[in-house]
């Protein structure tokens, strides 16, 4: 659990108050709703040791799908926002002491996340915010790959529950539409256990995916 909300938050006001000088538009209101679509990229910082092997590491790579995320406005400055997609599938790459495993597993999930957002007043076309909240993951299809799967390797990774925080901004394109884009930070760790029969070995160990999350979206207001 790293979660940068400084950093965020840092951003956030900066952002906010270089548009303040831009043209006017309406600002949200108490009752709207937001859906946005578009791609949505999750970028892992973390990686996991593996239990008992010395200086053996996995470790996710990055990937895209596509994302999906409402807001309902609950004042004019407060909203709730709810981030779907359809599922992310990862590389996950064997590293360190056992790197010439390579690419030694795959797997997909889906991160739904339940922030809280405030939303600041710019009296601009650009609308900025930042949330906090909660983030679920959940872990299928793990399969191991290569050398791995040949030694009998089984890998299966338990769901997540972590803190999560976003900044975002939307561009108000006239006529209820708008292009935007949101930053995630979200905090998942995942109980990993590995077993792989031809060596006797079965371990658990904490894996820590702790992704940015980026995404790119045009967006509609109910
Ligand atoms: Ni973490």
């Amino acid at each position: 659990m790293k979660l940068s909300l400084g950093k965020v938050l840092g951003l956030a006001v900066l952002a906010s108050s270089s548009l303040l000088m831009l043209s006017t538009a309406s600002a949200y209101e108490a009752g709207d709703w937001i859906v946005r679509a578009g791609a949505a990229g999750v970028y892992p910082t973390g990686d996991g040791n593996v239990k008992g092997i010395d200086g053996a590491k996995v470790e996710a790579d990055s990937a895209w799908s596509f994302g999906i995320n409402g807001t309902y406005m609950a004042t004019s400055n407060i909203g709730i926002e709810l981030l779907g997609a359809w599922p992310f599938k990862h590389d996950i790459d064997c590293k360190g002491s056992i790197s010439a495993l390579g690419t030694c597993a795959d797997t997909k999930h889906l991160p739904p996340t339940l922030t809280v957002q405030y939303h600041f007043d710019t009296g601009s076309k650009f609308h900025p915010y930042i949330g906090a909240g909660v983030n679920y993951t959940y872990f299928f299809d793990t399969n191991t790959k290569g050398d791995l799967k040949d030694l009998g390797g089984k890998l299966d990774l338990d769901n997540s529950w972590g803190l999560a925080g976003e900044i975002g901004l939307d561009y108000d394109l006239g006529n209820d539409w708008m292009i935007g884009g949101q930053i995630y930070y979200m905090d998942i760790d995942t109980d990993a256990t590995l077993k792989v029969s031809d060596l006797g070995y079965k371990e658990t160990f904490n894996v820590s995916i702790d992704p940015w999350v980026y995404m790119i979206s045009v967006g509609k207001k109910f």
